[in-house]
């Protein structure tokens, strides 16, 4: 039997990655402390997927420590001595980083150098995947020639056709305070793998999606505009006309790179990973999509002042991943991805009960 600790294992990526792991008979330990409803309020709740878990896995045990708590996490991962670590906990908003700065650097930035100083004390060879962001690239995708059409900007350069890759710096350019607090974790990820020559990755994801995420308007961007036009709500566009472009990929693709990686790990490698241009859609498509498949308007505000650290247009180059990993291939394209959601209304509801 192979074992693996999974932080942040109630959230998306998490529990994706439990369930995974359950099903191909290893054991795994979760570790969450549902912060994402104290960032985010109800709607943040992830006690849904922790229950969902719970109910559905053989060989997972939850545990509610704070990845702050560099005593506790320590000795979990002494204890457990996993064969996987899979850094997935976060604040993974930009406006409540500007916020609550000290939170987010100390569960982005903090947490992740708790969780490699434990992996290194007590399973060094143990591949460390850390789910990292495009953020970290902070505005210079922006700096790209953009055309606008009539739906989504696109780049102008026919040879950034398959998006950004990872050479793009990231530095000397506005990341927001938690593209900034990614970074420092990415860094260090990196360096633990290059200093210590410990099998570390970073994950630099465009929009990770699904429905079991616990849908915010400061998070999970297609999640919540399902939620927005099932309940009704009102849906605020943030600038760029609603014609900034998103690539996605689902949770279950994100989680068999994790695997390919720990399969054949390297030491402090980095990759893009994204949908890719076949699952980039912008806002402005995704309302039209939602709406034509369910039948409903969208009630929608337009504010006339981007959010700060947005993309106008990102699109995952994954070349670098599929060049090291030729087996891993995007399984979900984006019409599963909307088809999922919309045939979820009840999904939530009923993990909840
Ligand atoms: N979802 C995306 O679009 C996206 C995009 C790029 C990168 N990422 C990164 O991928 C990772 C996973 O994202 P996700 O969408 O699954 O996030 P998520 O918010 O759904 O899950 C994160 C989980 O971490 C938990 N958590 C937060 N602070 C904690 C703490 N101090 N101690 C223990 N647990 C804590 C939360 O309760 C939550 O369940 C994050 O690092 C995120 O920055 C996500």
């Amino acid at each position: 039997m192979t074992s693996a600790v999974v932080t942040g294992s109630s959230g998306l990526i998490g529990s994706e990655m439990v369930a995974m792991f359950d099903r191909l008979g290893w054991e795994s330990h979760g570790v969450d402390n549902n912060m994402r409803r104290d960032f985010f309020g109800e709607d943040g709740d992830t006690t849904a997927n922790l229950r969902r878990l719970l109910g559905s896995t053989k060989r997972f045990t939850h545990h509610d420590i704070d990845v702050r708590d560099r005593v506790g996490l320590g000795r979990l991962i002494a204890e457990a001595r996993p064969d996987l670590i899979l850094d997935c906990a976060a604040q993974p908003s930009h406006d409540l980083a500007a916020r609550r700065p000290f939170d987010d650097f100390e569960v982005n930035a903090v947490g992740t150098l708790n969780l490699l100083e434990a992996a290194r004390a007590s399973c060094p060879e143990s591949p460390f995947a850390f789910l990292s962001t495009n953020k970290v690239y902070g505005d210079a995708p922006n700096e790209l020639e953009l055309v606008e059409l009539e739906t989504r900007f696109d780049y102008a350069d026919p040879d950034r056709r398959e998006g950004i890759d990872e050479s793009c710096r990231i530095d000397a350019t506005t990341h927001s305070l938690f593209g900034a607090s990614k970074a420092a974790a990415d860094l260090l990820v990196q360096e633990y793998g290059r200093y210590y020559g410990m099998p570390t990755v970073c994950f630099r994801g465009g929009c990770l999606t699904g429905s079991t995420h616990a849908s915010a308007e400061l998070h999970g961007f297609l999640a919540y505009l399902a939620r927005c036009i099932r309940e009704g709500r009102t849906y605020r566009i943030y600038g760029h006309k609603g014609k900034q472009v998103r690539d996605n990929i689902h949770a279950r693709d994100v989680c068999t790179a994790v695997l390919a990686f720990a399969e054949s790990p390297r030491a402090g490698a980095v990759y893009n990973i994204g949908g890719g241009r076949s699952n980039a859609v912008s806002i402005l498509e995704a309302i039209a999509r939602f709406e034509d498949l369910l039948g409903r308007k969208l009630d929608r505000e337009y504010v006339d002042e981007p959010r700060r650290g947005d993309h106008i247009c990102y699109i995952t180059d994954l070349g670098r991943f599929r060049g090291d990993y030729p087996g891993w291939e995007l399984t979900v394209t984006l019409d599963d991805i909307f088809a999922e959601f919309v045939g979820q209304s009840g999904a939530r509801a009923s993990a909840r009960t």
